[in-house]
């Protein structure tokens, strides 16, 4: 017996706001936009979007840190590490990065985020401008000897499965708007220069 159609969001329709997100933007004199930092585990992404928001936020920049692991606790706790689960994972921070957006923030999101797909529709969901792809380029060989939670000795000892650049894949940027060689910077250096970076892009003054 067919209780209720799965019509789902076909008779939802949006409902418009006067307090937009130019309102809120204005109200808190800045650009939102979203940083997206990708890269291997152990690249340095929760330890350079700390840095970079902890300097935004000294200079009176209203932000927000997303970080993977943080949300892998709460919002995203009934999810694991399968192809699957890694694009469903990226799918909400995408929706909740673009809702933070809309609340005026300068959003910084700190996930692995492995696969191409999935970065190119959270740039999608924005609007031109506000997505802004962080790199954090550390070699396999660099992230797996600082194995700072010793997840990569785990995962060689087979006792991790889905670890990426293990058996799980990671697709590299192709043209990021910021690249950090983790190899060549330290992580004040790389913070700094996605300072220098937004400045240049006119999304701080
Ligand atoms: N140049 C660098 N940039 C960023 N982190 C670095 C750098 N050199 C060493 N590290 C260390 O590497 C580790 C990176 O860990 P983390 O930021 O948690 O990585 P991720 O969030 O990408 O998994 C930290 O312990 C950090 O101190
Ligand atoms: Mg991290």
């Amino acid at each position: 017996m067919l209780h209720f159609a799965l019509r789902r969001s076909q008779n939802i329709h949006y409902q418009h706001v006067d307090v937009n997100k130019d309102a809120r933007a204005q109200a808190k004199g800045q650009q939102p936009s979203v940083l997206w930092f990708t890269g291997l585990s152990g690249a340095g992404k929760s330890t350079i979007a700390n840095l970079v928001e902890k300097k935004l936020h000294a200079q009176g920049r209203h932000t927000y840190l997303l970080d993977g692991d943080n949300v892998r606790h709460g919002l995203n706790k009934d999810l694991g590490f399968t192809d699957a689960d890694r694009v469903e994972n990226i799918r909400r921070v995408a929706e909740v990065s673009k809702l933070m957006v809309d609340a005026g923030l300068i959003v910084l999101t700190a996930f692995i985020s492995p696969f191409r797909a999935e970065r190119r529709m959270a740039r999608e969901s924005l609007a031109e401008g506000e997505f802004i792809e962080v790199f954090v380029d550390t070699p396999l060989n660099v992230a797996e000897e600082r194995d700072v939670k010793g997840l990569y000795k785990k995962a060689r000892r087979g006792e991790l499965k889905n670890f990426t650049g293990i058996d799980s894949a990671y697709e590299q940027p192709e043209s990021p708007e910021i690249r950090l060689d983790t190899t060549q910077l330290s992580a004040e250096q790389a913070a700094d220069a996605v300072i220098d970076a937004l400045k240049l892009q006119g999304i701080i003054g």
